[in-house]
């Protein structure tokens, strides 16, 4: 069983997304221990309680400095036991301490084709943003483990969206999110808890077939 917990700051539709797919029994082997944000009116929390998971907010206005913070934030985790941090939507950068320790075990949700778009400053609307100002006919979203980079890890899963004539960013962020997030952030949580990763000759991830 894989014990996960899934960090958020926002409205919680990728957390949504998880918590429907144990339920429908689409991500197996897999126990959601707990929802920690670092903003207390994130709706990703009520999302959590709605569906009676331990939700926990450690905010860091709540702590006289960063290193105090950071060592909460660490605490949190630890006394879940998560054997998986699930990204979802979490805008604080990961304290160096955490990453190291967690090595491997860290995976995050980008909307976009990484190593398009990502990186420092390319996070939410401002990804769809760029998209739309560049022009590209498609974008995506991409599930990577998380090293001590900014969208730098070894990417999971990828999958494509068309980008479609007047476009807003909002309409943008809104298909890449039903049609590829709420997708391959379950499809890779499911494949990790059942072992269902492997790495090529190159050392890049692929999911195994049954
Ligand atoms: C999503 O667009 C995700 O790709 C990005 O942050 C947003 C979180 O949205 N990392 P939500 O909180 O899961 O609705």
């Amino acid at each position: 069983m894989l014990k996960i917990v899934v960090l958020v700051s926002g409205g919680g539709t990728n957390l949504q997304a998880i918590i429907d797919g144990i339920r429908e029994g689409r991500i197996t082997n897999t126990r959601l221990c707990g929802v920690i944000s670092n903003k207390k009116d994130a709706y990703a929390l009520t999302r959590a309680e709605q569906a009676g998971v331990p939700g926990v907010c450690v905010s860091p206005k709540d702590y006289d400095s960063r290193e105090r913070f950071h060592e909460a934030l660490l605490a949190a985790i630890d006394s879940l036991e998560p054997d998986l941090i699930v990204l979802a939507g979490f805008l604080v950068i990961l304290p160096e301490l955490l990453v190291k320790k967690y090595e491997g075990r860290i995976v995050n949700i980008h909307p976009s084709l990484i190593p398009s778009f990502c990186g420092a400053g390319f996070y939410g609307l401002r990804v769809h943003e760029a998209v739309l100002a560049r022009g590209v006919k498609v974008t995506g979203a991409t599930v990577h483990f998380v090293d001590g980079g900014t969208d730098t890890g070894p990417i999971l899963l990828q999958k494509a969206v068309a980008v479609q004539p007047d476009d807003t960013p909002e309409i943008l962020q809104r298909r890449v999110m039903e049609e590829a997030e709420w997708k391959i952030l379950p499809a890779a949580i499911d494949a990790i808890a059942n072992g269902r990763f492997a790495q090529d000759a190159n050392g890049s991830y692929y999911m195994k077939e049954d």
